[in-house]
């Protein structure tokens, strides 16, 4: 597991349209105690950012998002990604995805048939998307039912928030979770509220750990 991903336990989901605030938005995430961000694959720019923000940020975390084919993939391991994570679980990209070695790639999973599939192919951790949409904790704690035996780890991700996030981070199967809403686009350009939102999720998280 990436060690910042493990400490932290939140990975904050990005849709970034320009260079310049992504770079701001990794800088800003960093500074305010959360050195991880999956870049998604929703804008022109995501593999440019990735490479910039994976030089330009070695202390991060850098994944990608919304990685839907071998493509993108690709552009993201040569842009120095450290993990990527998709949707849903597609066996081309994933059994791709797990060659590289010391990449870890998250496929999306839903239900048990999905979880099944990911898993038949090597995957361990999967992201349960879209969480809340999908029947939320209760739903996730049924599928950790079945499969936490077998070490299978989630990131749910979808409707999550500062107020439910913990509700998550209490199962044991679940390794983080992931959202948006300290990345929101409508938080760019008012750096130090992004920051100052990022910093109550991160010791929101550390109070879960304590508890
Ligand atoms: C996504 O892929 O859109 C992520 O799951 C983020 O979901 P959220 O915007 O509901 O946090």
């Amino acid at each position: 597991m990436i060690k910042q991903i493990e400490q932290c336990r939140i990975v904050p989901v990005a849709a970034v349209d320009t260079l310049e605030n992504g770079l701001k938005l990794c800088e800003s995430l960093s500074e305010a105690g959360l050195p991880v961000i999956e870049i998604t694959f929703r804008t022109a720019i995501a593999a440019e950012l990735i490479a910039a923000a994976s030089r330009e940020f070695p202390e991060m975390a850098i994944g990608a998002g919304t990685v839907l084919n071998s493509d993108d993939l690709q552009k993201a391991v040569d842009g120095g990604a450290q993990f990527a994570v998709a949707p849903g679980t597609n066996p081309t990209v994933l059994e791709k995805a797990l060659s590289y070695e010391g990449f870890e790639f998250y496929p999306g999973v839903c239900s048990p048939s999905d979880i099944e599939l990911a898993y038949s192919l090597g995957a361990k951790t999967l992201k349960f998307f879209p969480a809340e949409a999908a029947g939320g904790v209760k739903m996730l704690k049924s599928l950790c039912g079945p499969y936490g035996h077998l070490g299978i780890k989630f990131c749910p991700t979808g409707g999550i928030n500062a107020t439910n996030m913990t509700d998550y981070l209490a199962i044991k199967d679940v390794i983080a979770i992931g959202g948006s809403w300290m990345v929101s686009k409508d938080l760019f350009g008012d750096w130090d509220k992004l920051k100052s939102i990022t910093r109550d999720a991160v010791a929101i998280a550390q109070m879960k750990e304590a508890s």
